[in-house]
């Protein structure tokens, strides 16, 4: 098999850190199956380039089998003008990749229950679900507007939604339900907005097409409520880019902690994003305090969905599960209690790899 080429962001940041203990663990279960091309992306391309997504680094990341990115922004960007921020060149990387369907897995790691903030009975019922949000549409890329309304300042975020973009991720959700419990709950504000009128009722015509799920809506307010009440009752949710975004992040504690998490983008084409959800956490940089796991799982994910290394990804996972059951914790995950050992973000990674 010739080498595969994977564009690597390691961006601001904690981005770095848990880059490099990804490439390590990589190495190490795929030795030099891949070519690693690092891109200038972010706050750090705002500081070399002027921009925080240089079209040399997209036209890298559209080039190559895959891309793996690990956080941008910061405080240092806070005050650039919006269109420059280094969020923007995370958003444009996901649409110049047409990664429209950003899969995010919640699922109580069983060594870390004592960390979920659940009531224990809550917990004890399971939580396994993922996340389907879109993430190339909706407010994030509709049209943003600073005008001026009647003599004072006003601000728009337009929400758009075209009927082939909710019928791509429709199915995208019913697919991978059909793969695990075959329940999808869709969620949106239907008793509001007329973007979330269009959404159920075209989640509702593609349903037809897998007459084996159970399909539920819910209004985004009461998933949220659900989530903290049951999180049992879900196996895939599918929901609009915002909504995404923020339940993604309520369901990253329940599962325990944020740092966990990762998250694969994928498109019609076959060139996957893969991430943590997590942030830059500037306040942590460069004091290897930062749990790698969420981006080693990315990467694991990144050899599942991309490149069908099926026993090198459960060969990571494996990995994982056994270093948090001998009881070692980065601080995120940390929680004072017999037989948890608080560890480096770099122990972390020597742990994971001494275990490949
Ligand atoms: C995420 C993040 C991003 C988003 C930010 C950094 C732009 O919160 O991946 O969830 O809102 O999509
Ligand atoms: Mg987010």
């Amino acid at each position: 098999m010739s080498k595969k080429n994977v564009a690597v962001i390691p961006g601001d940041g904690i981005g770095p850190e848990v880059i490099n203990a990804a490439l390590k663990v990589i190495e190490k279960v795929a030795p030099g199956k891949f070519n690693f091309k690092s891109v200038a992306m972010g706050g750090n391309a705002i500081d070399k380039f002027g921009e925080p997504l240089p079209a040399e680094s997209l036209k890298i990341c559209q080039d190559s089998d895959a891309t793996l990115l690990g956080a941008v922004g910061g405080p240092k960007w806070d005050n650039v003008p919006p269109e420059i921020r280094p969020e923007r060149g995370l958003l444009g990387v996901r649409k110049g990749l047409e990664a429209f369907a950003n899969i995010r897995p919640a699922k109580i790691f069983k060594p870390l229950a004592s960390a979920c903030p659940l009531r224990k009975d809550i917990a004890e019922k399971g939580i396994d679900f993922i996340i389907v949000r879109e993430l190339t549409g909706g407010i994030y890329f509709g049209e943003h507007k600073l005008f001026n309304l009647n003599g004072e300042r006003a601000a728009s975020d337009l929400m758009q939604y075209t009927e082939h973009e909710i019928k791509r991720i429709a199915h995208v959700a019913f697919k991978m339900a059909m793969t695990r419990r075959k329940i999808v709950t869709s969620v949106d504000k239907a008793n509001i907005l007329t973007s979330s009128r269009l959404w159920r009722d075209i989640v509702i015509e593609v349903s037809k097409e897998y007459p084996e799920i159970k399909l539920n809506h819910l209004y985004v307010d009461n998933a949220a409520m659900q989530l903290i009440k049951d999180p049992s009752q879900f196996d895939v949710i599918v929901t609009e880019n915002t909504f995404g975004d923020i339940l993604s992040d309520e369901a990253s504690q329940i599962a325990g902690s944020i740092g966990m998490i990762p998250s694969a983008s994928l498109g019609d084409n076959n060139r996957g994003l893969y991430e943590p959800i997590h942030g830059s956490a500037p306040d942590i940089a460069g004091q290897d305090k930062a749990n790698p796991i969420a981006t080693i799982l990315a990467g694991a994910m990144m050899l599942r969905y991309s490149f069908e290394m099926y026993d090198e990804a459960n060969k990571i996972e494996n990995a994982v599960d056994n270093v948090l059951n001998s009881g070692l914790r980065t601080p995120d995950i940390y929680v004072n209690s017999e037989g948890t050992k608080l560890i480096t973000g770099s122990e972390m990674l020597n742990e994971i790899i001494s275990r490949l």
